[in-house]
């Protein structure tokens, strides 16, 4: 729904859901940072000091005995009250919305039966892919269009599996399975992070996602544990 020049919301339905959550956030930062820095300039300069002018705003003076509600102000501050009470009602329910939307295969119970389930290993300190077909890479590769689920634990202690451009985030925790997912919109290179200090290591436990096409994705699929590249090359070959 809001579109800034770094919007990532084509890369993914994840980062469409979690980007148009935080473009509310971002909207509301941006009106009641632009009214606290108004103000901010605005009341010095209306109320300072002017030489000559004895105490210009003698009627704002406190007076023993009246609170500032019996100044004429209770409606006006019962108004922002109810305003802001109304936003955040709003973002509440647009927070629950998305967290719905990226739990949803919790929630339902079930995975839809397109989809292409990765285990996913954190260890110290790296990451390893466990495909359906029983084969294991240190790099994610995925295809386009497609639901990935996955399926995250830890053999060692505990890592947060992440993927920043495609906005998915989860905690890779020993002994347990955590489901993320996500369905990349276009081929690109993406980077896998831990996002939980996990030991001296943390900061380089990094590989990459390639997204590919559904071609792509199927040569490498049936080649059985190639590389991608080797696998790309198997195919031109036997196209040629
Ligand atoms: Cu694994 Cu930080």
């Amino acid at each position: 729904m809001f579109h800034y020049p770094f919007d990532p919301s084509s890369l993914a339905e994840t980062a469409r859901i979690w980007w148009n959550l935080y473009g509310y956030y971002l909207l509301l930062a941006i009106v009641i940072g632009t009214a606290v820095m108004t103000l901010l300039v605005a009341i010095p300069l209306a109320y300072r000091y002017k030489p000559g002018s004895h105490n210009p705003n003698a009627k704002d003076e406190i007076k023993p005995g009246e609170i500032p509600s019996e100044r004429g102000r209770t409606a006006g501050v019962l108004l922002i009250a109810v305003l802001l009470l109304g936003v955040f009602f709003g973002l509440l329910t647009q927070s629950l919305e998305a967290t719905k939307e990226f739990k949803k295969i919790e929630l339902n119970g079930e995975i839809p039966d397109d989809a292409l389930v990765i285990q996913v290993i954190g260890f110290q300190w790296g990451w390893t892919f466990r495909y359906p077909n029983g084969v294991e890479t240190d790099v994610l590769i995925i295809p386009v269009n497609r639901m990935v689920v996955f399926n995250v634990t830890s053999e060692d202690v505990f890592h947060a599996f992440s993927i920043q451009d495609l906005r998915v985030k989860i905690d890779a925790i020993p002994g347990k399975y955590n489901i993320a997912w996500t369905k990349a919109y276009q081929p690109g290179i993406y980077r896998v992070q831990c996002y939980e200090l996990c030991g001296v290591g943390h900061a380089e436990m990094i590989t990459k996602v390639m997204v590919v096409t559904e071609d792509v994705f199927d040569f490498w699929y049936n080649s059985q544990g190639a590389t991608l590249e080797e696998a790309m090359e198997e195919a031109a070959h036997t196209e040629g």
